[in-house]
């Protein structure tokens, strides 16, 4: 009986620890989607819209990159893209352009 329940524990603490402890390249993959949970609300999770906004799952990062710092510029007009694209620098625009290419 006690070999049965702690057996499954010791596993989820090692998953728990393992999950906390993601150095290197997974940290900056991590924020990028940490970043990505703000359009989600809109676009849909990973960029998947169910609705009349644009999808923008699989779009390349190119694309994605330019939109968002052409819409932050003002050059490509906008209802709501310009006021939120102001939010990010570049470098978060990359993560973020990075993130939703890889959502096929
Ligand atoms: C408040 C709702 C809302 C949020 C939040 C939002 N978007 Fe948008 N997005 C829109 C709308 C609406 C459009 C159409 C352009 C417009 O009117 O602003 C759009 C257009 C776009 C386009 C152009 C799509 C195309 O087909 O050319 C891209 C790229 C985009 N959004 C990326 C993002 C990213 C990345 C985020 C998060 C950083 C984000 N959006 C957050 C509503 C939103």
């Amino acid at each position: 009986m006690r070999t049965s329940i702690g057996i499954p524990l010791v596993a989820a603490a090692v998953m728990v620890s393992s999950l906390l402890a993601s150095p290197g390249q997974a940290g900056e993959l991590t924020r990028g989607e940490m970043l990505s949970a703000s359009c989600s609300g809109c676009h849909g999770t990973d960029g998947k819209s169910p609705g009349a906004i644009p999808d923008i799952s699989g779009k390349s990062a190119d694309y994605i990159r330019t939109s968002l710092e052409d819409f932050r510029s003002g050059q490509r007009d906008s209802t709501v893209m310009g006021r939120h694209a102001k939010g990010y620098t570049d470098e978060e625009i990359r993560l973020i352009a990075e993130y939703f290419e890889r959502q096929k």
